[in-house]
């Protein structure tokens, strides 16, 4: 009876799971994908709390308090530091895999070398592999984004480095076969120390030679190894739930990997091993460019004759959270009768939906939000392309200067409208590290400060200028 109670909840469990995913899919029902997924782990906690065979209640509930104390304060850090707050989470995930790994398999070690049946044994070495890894890997990639001072965020490579750490996870491989085929000789528990170890150090290893760049594509690929050790542990614990969340964590993270490298134009090869956002120190040449620069009085009155603006939003706009006073912006213009459509690129900003998560948050309309590819036919018709915060996903080096490391992604083409203005505090350049030409051109006017006054004084100058 108990039996068939904890398989239905186990089911109910794994459908939230699945409707929390799908619901995550669009900025109106991913509220509720939150509280599916919440409901989901709520369930599975219970279903596998219940059953009799399940004693140490205490440390349960020890366990459960931790979880609260560690997971509160993660909960509340800004929209910004979300990757990070991710790869910790990943961190957690890798670390519980390894550790249940480790426990069962000294503890059927001391019950009898018959419980260490082959199957076993590679569901443990898998799990402890992935676990650990994924623990070393997610803590190294949340302080490269954190910018934690003694981790270096550009890529550290030295020769034959590939080599070297395949190497490791070689040896580490070649000793969980051995392990499987004797799992309880005298060595055999060093030898499954050593692969621990070795997981550990190539956790680290594997991150060293990646930029912080890319960091947020890596998070989500060991997001699919924190599930897919999950999966393993589902199989030495011989708990279904365990296996098809695992499968979901772990499927759904390598989809959006494989959609990061889309967006980007990379391969996941050279995410891995490229080295992206080394030594690049771009201009070269001594001259100084000019910009154009105006004042918010003058944008306004250029905005103003406009009949079409197009709004894209970059990092910048997260980091000054000027999305509140956009949506002021957006109303402005639109009661004037102007078409204002916001442009998205799929990187912009740190981690994927960023900017539809912040324009939403502000209540801009769905509809006024335009992909890359469909809002770029309409660039030449645009009378001002207004950059706010944004770098990168606006640079042409991108289409043409194999040298830079953005070469090859997709941007959206500011350049092609009539006008563009350009809102950002100074001349630095954004994530890649590189200048930017948009900047210089002849239709481009700078509008320097932080994004969230320079568009508050913009819809000042546009309220005061409705009033006659
Ligand atoms: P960036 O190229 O990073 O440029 C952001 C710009 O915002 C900077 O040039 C900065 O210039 C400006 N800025 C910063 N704070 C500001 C403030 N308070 N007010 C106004 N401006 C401010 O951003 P992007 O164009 O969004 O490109 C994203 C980059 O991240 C790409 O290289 C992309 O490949 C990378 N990336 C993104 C993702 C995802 S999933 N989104 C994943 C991996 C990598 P100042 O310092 O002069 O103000």
């Amino acid at each position: 009876m108990m039996h068939n109670i904890v398989q239905l909840a186990y089911i109910a469990a794994t459908v939230l799971f699945v409707f929390s995913l799908h619901w995550m899919n669009n900025p109106k029902t991913a509220r509720r994908g939150v509280i599916s997924g919440a409901a989901a782990m709520l369930v599975a906690v219970l279903a596998t709390w219940i059953q009799p065979q399940i004693h140490h209640h205490g440390w349960i509930i020890i366990a459960i308090v931790a979880g609260i104390v560690v997971g509160i304060p993660l909960s509340r850090v800004p929209l910004t530091a979300v990757p990070q707050r991710t790869a910790l989470s990943h961190a957690f995930g890798g670390a519980a895999a390894g550790l249940v790994g480790t426990a069962k398999y000294f503890l059927w070690l001391s019950e009898g070398p018959e419980e260490l049946t082959p199957f076993r044994m590679i569901a443990i070495i898998a799990e402890i592999i992935l676990g650990f890894l994924t623990l070393t890997g997610s803590l190294m990639a949340a302080g490269k984004l954190q910018e934690v001072k003694w981790i270096p965020q550009r890529p550290v490579t030295y020769p034959f480095q590939n080599v070297a750490n395949m190497g490791l996870l070689v040896i580490a491989a070649v000793l969980g076969v051995l392990l499987v085929l004797y799992p309880a000789e005298p060595w055999s528990s060093a030898a499954f120390l050593a692969i621990v170890a070795l997981s550990l150090i190539f956790g680290v290893l594997f991150i060293i030679p990646i930029g912080g760049a890319d960091m947020p594509t890596v998070i989500s690929i060991l997001n699919s190894y924190a599930g897919l050790s999950a999966v393993a542990m589902g199989f030495v614990l011989d708990n279904k739930l365990l296996i098809t969340a695992g499968a979901l964590d772990g499927s759904s993270g390598l989809i959006l990997s494989i959609i990061m490298c889309k967006a980007m134009n990379r391969s996941f090869t050279n995410v891995l091993f490229g080295a992206f956002g080394k030594v690049q120190k771009a201009g070269a040449g001594g001259e100084e460019k000019v910009y154009k620069q105006e004042s918010s009085e003058g944008v306004a009155q250029l905005i103003e004759q406009a009949s079409l603006v197009v709004v894209v939003p970059g990092y910048g706009m997260a980091v000054a959270q000027a999305q509140h006073k956009i949506r002021e912006f957006y109303d402005q213009l639109t009661k004037r009768g102007i078409t204002v459509k916001f442009a998205i690129h799929p990187v912009a900003g740190r981690m994927p939906g960023h900017m539809n998560v912040l324009l939403a948050e502000a209540d801009i309309p769905y509809s006024a939000l335009v992909e890359m590819d469909d809002i770029n036919s309409d660039m030449p018709q645009c009378d001002v392309a207004l950059v706010v915060g944004a770098n990168d996903v606006v640079n042409p080096a991108a289409r043409y200067d194999k040298s830079t490391p953005i070469y090859g992604m997709p941007i959206i083409d500011a350049d092609r409208a009539k006008m563009v203005i350009a809102i950002k505090r100074s001349k630095n350049p954004g994530f890649a590290g590189i200048d930017n030409e948009l900047y210089f051109k002849d239709n481009t006017f700078m509008l320097f400060g932080d994004a969230k006054a320079v568009i508050g004084d913009l819809v000042k100058q546009l309220a005061g200028g409705s009033g006659h």
